[in-house]
């Protein structure tokens, strides 16, 4: 989903309301980072202006099944809000990880430092929640805020589990379903409590699905590249001691490999040669192959009561997730 092309067809196959809808959630972001001081509207507002796929406010918009009767107000909110959560998390995210780039700009944390950072985040955050307040259900906000918290669980337990080569599968999978599926989730849930014609128990695993298979592809590509389409390093996480599923599944396969201590990863060009022998396993196909599994999962339990249109939306979603890359 690096370029236009898939969320395009996305968009096109959800039906007519579904762009100008986006296009709502697009200037209420804007919006949103006024007002609290120069300092946080000039990197807020750089967050949002740096773009990003809007994947999540899409799922928001999806998840409500169809073009929602009167205003529309509280769908737009509840897509922004989502799009805030995932801002902010990004921002305190680039924190965590130093990372230097984002969106194909430098990163708040490059610019302004740690202290704007997380101020930024936190703003985001805040402003995410003010705006689902609005009129937003209960349920809408704890699901919202059930995401963040799960969020900060799995980047600390990221953070635990770093520099360690011997982490488990399970432990590498629970990191992925509180730091990514979660908040797709989120997305479903408050689409469906939305639209309110939906079954949202089955949304909300469509959502846990497809976010688990976003995160293992996010993990493929930092090894696989190539970095002038994912707009990143090949073996990012490596240097930043993140042990992900191809790493895990090349041990298995090449046990020298599983015997390297991750700290002893320190330039660039060492991470990429451990990116080429994690590739020259097999294990990037492995990966792939059970990020497709959830993919088909995800499919599966698409609810037949929603309309034509959205369910081809929605399968054109999960297929994007892995056909992406960034
Ligand atoms: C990045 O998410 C964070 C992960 C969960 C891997 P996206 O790839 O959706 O980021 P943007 O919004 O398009 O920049
Ligand atoms: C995903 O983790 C970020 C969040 C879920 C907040 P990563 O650290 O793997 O994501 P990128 O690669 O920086 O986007
Ligand atoms: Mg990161
Ligand atoms: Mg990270």
């Amino acid at each position: 989903m690096s370029d236009a092309g898939p969320v395009t067809q996305i968009v096109h196959a959800g039906g007519a309301h579904v762009l100008p809808l986006l296009g709502r959630v697009e200037t209420l972001l804007r919006e949103v980072a006024a007002g609290h001081g120069a300092v946080l509207a000039e990197h807020a507002g750089s967050t949002i202006a740096a773009g990003g796929k809007r994947l999540r406010p899409l799922l928001v918009i999806l998840a409500a099944g169809g073009d929602p009767e009167g205003d529309a107000d509280g769908l737009v909110r509840a897509a922004t809000a989502v799009e805030l959560v995932h801002s902010a998390t990004l921002v305190h995210d680039d924190v965590l990880d130093l990372a230097p780039l984002r969106r194909g700009v430098p990163t708040v944390f490059a610019t302004a430092g740690r202290a704007a950072a997380t101020q930024t985040g936190d703003l985001l955050f805040s402003r995410a929640f003010a705006l689902l307040a609005q009129n937003g259900s209960p349920e809408q906000v704890r699901a919202l805020s059930d995401a963040g918290s799960a969020l900060a669980r799995g980047e600390l337990l990221q953070r635990a589990d770093a520099w360690d080569a011997t982490i488990p599968l399970e432990r590498y999978l629970a990191r992925c379903e509180l730091k990514t599926a979660r908040l797709f989730e989120a997305c479903c849930i408050l689409g469906a409590l939305e639209g309110g014609t939906v079954d949202a128990d089955a949304l909300q695993e469509f959502g846990r699905r497809i976010g688990l298979a976003f995160q293992i592809l996010d993990d493929v590509l930092d090894v696989a590249g190539p970095p002038e389409k994912t707009g990143k390093h090949r073996g990012t996480d490596l240097l930043d001691g993140t042990v992900t599923l191809p790493f895990i599944l090349a041990r298995e396969r090449d046990p020298e490999l599983g015997a390297i201590d991750p700290r002893a990863i320190n330039t660039p060009a060492g991470a990429e040669a451990i990116c080429d022998r994690i590739a020259a396993t097999g294990a990037l196909d492995a990966a792939r192959a059970i990020a497709l599994e959830h993919v088909a999962a995800a499919k599966a339990v698409i609810p037949d009561a929603l309309a034509e249109r959205e369910r081809a939306a929605l399968v054109l979603v999960a297929d994007g997730v892995v056909a992406r890359y960034s």
